[in-house]
């Protein structure tokens, strides 16, 4: 079958759905967050793309913190408003209940059941965003999201992002296990 070039926006690769939480003029601040994804082992770096023109780009530079939250599906509506509005003109620190872990200028979110604090590595700027990767000191979770000390996909029921088609996405079955179900390959 004939392969055609669809351009330079053609991904739908999910993507987490998440939600930036900062310190904006001293109070918490929340946007939706598509552009995140784990860059390093040791230290355990997360990676985020953030607009220049966003508050909460602003906010980062001037904390040097930030929190990534995981909502359930049932988060849907009000994750994307908050991407859909800015901290510079709407006030959005009352629209979840917050808490703080170790650092004093990332807000969490408690409807979330997951969320990780992280303190600023580096900022790399790029042309539109900044790329800021985060040091990750904390990762939060209730007991009842854990199966065998690890955060459960299946209680957590996260969904996922895709672009350039804009929609969200909850997450299907368990299909295999990595660094395992390849072994048998390995050994022939
Ligand atoms: C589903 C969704 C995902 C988004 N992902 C990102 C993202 O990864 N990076 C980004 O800079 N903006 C992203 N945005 C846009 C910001 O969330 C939006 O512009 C927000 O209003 C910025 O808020 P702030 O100015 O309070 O920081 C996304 C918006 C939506 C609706």
């Amino acid at each position: 079958m004939e392969k055609q070039n669809i351009g330079t926006q053609g991904f739908t690769l999910p993507m987490p759905q998440s939600i930036l939480g900062t310190q904006y003029e001293g109070k918490p601040n929340y946007m939706a967050l598509g552009w995140v994804t784990r860059v390093n082992f040791k230290p355990q770096l997360i990676g985020i793309s953030v607009s220049k023109g966003h508050a909460s780009n602003k906010a980062i530079r001037e904390t040097n913190q930030f929190s990534i939250n995981f909502p359930s599906v049932d988060m849907v509506e009000i994750t994307d408003y908050i991407g859909l509005v800015s901290g510079k003109r709407t006030d959005k620190s009352g629209l979840f209940e917050t808490y703080y872990g170790e650092l004093n200028k990332a807000p969490m979110i408690k409807e979330c059941p997951l969320a990780i604090e992280c303190k600023l590595h580096e900022a790399v700027e790029l042309p539109t965003n900044t790329f800021f990767i985060g040091e990750i000191v904390g990762t939060w979770c209730e007991e009842r999201f854990i199966t065998e000390s690890n955060p459960d996909i299946e209680k957590i029921k996260p969904f996922v992002l895709t672009m350039p088609d804009n929609r969200f996405w909850s997450i299907g079955e368990c299909v295999g296990h990595a660094w395992k179900d390849g072994k048998a390959l390995k050994q022939k």
